[in-house]
């Protein structure tokens, strides 16, 4: 791994930011760029990091391995869906929405599907209780979720449409909450 001649400068500069011997504190947009260029995170690519801001490869991979936003094994190349598990979501429905990813997808979380389309995991709750059960695929919220209408998402997606983010029942949080102005 290697970062593009153009990331390299970027990542360069990140370092800068920081005061001399803190260049660690920029271990995790070094991580997030070396993702979105290569779409996860592998070993070559965590030990460049390190490598880049001075750490051991250990203190770089305790870093990606905690946050749900780095993947340290390939995903698929139209989606990696993000389910979320926990408590709001679980009870609105999370489990059938596993259970779509598992038929459609891979029976394991982490395995590319058999086209190498999509990737799947379940995550601790995102912050959309209110609109649960809920999935981020990539940096988008789908909301409200059935197992019929995420069906029809990956459905959608893998035929190359982009579905419409946000909550599929109109409940947007769009207008000021009244007494609050
Ligand atoms: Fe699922 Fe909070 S419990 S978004």
């Amino acid at each position: 791994f290697a970062f593009s001649p153009a990331n390299q400068a970027w990542a360069e500069g990140q370092i800068t930011k920081y005061p001399e011997g803190r260049q660690a504190s920029a271990v995790i947009p070094l991580l997030w760029r070396a993702q979105e260029q290569e779409g996860w995170l592998s070993k070559p690519a965590l030990e460049y990091v390190a490598d880049m801001l001075g750490m051991a490869y250990i203190r770089v991979l305790e870093v990606a391995s905690f946050y749900f936003m780095f993947q340290l094994q390939p995903v698929g190349s139209v989606a990696h869906i993000q389910i979320c598990g926990t408590l709001s979501c679980m009870i609105c429905g999370a489990e059938d929405l596993i259970a779509v990813c598992k038929e459609k997808i891979a029976e394991k979380p982490h395995t590319l599907s058999a086209d190498g389309k999509f990737s799947w995991e379940e995550v601790e709750c995102l912050g959309a209780c209110t609109n649960a059960p809920m999935a981020q695929i990539g940096k988008d919220y789908y909301e409200d979720m059935t197992a019929e209408s995420f069906a029809k998402l990956l459905d959608d997606m893998a035929a190359g449409k982009v579905p419409t983010p946000g909550p599929l029942n109109g409940r947007y949080a769009s207008e000021p909450l009244s007494g609050l102005t």
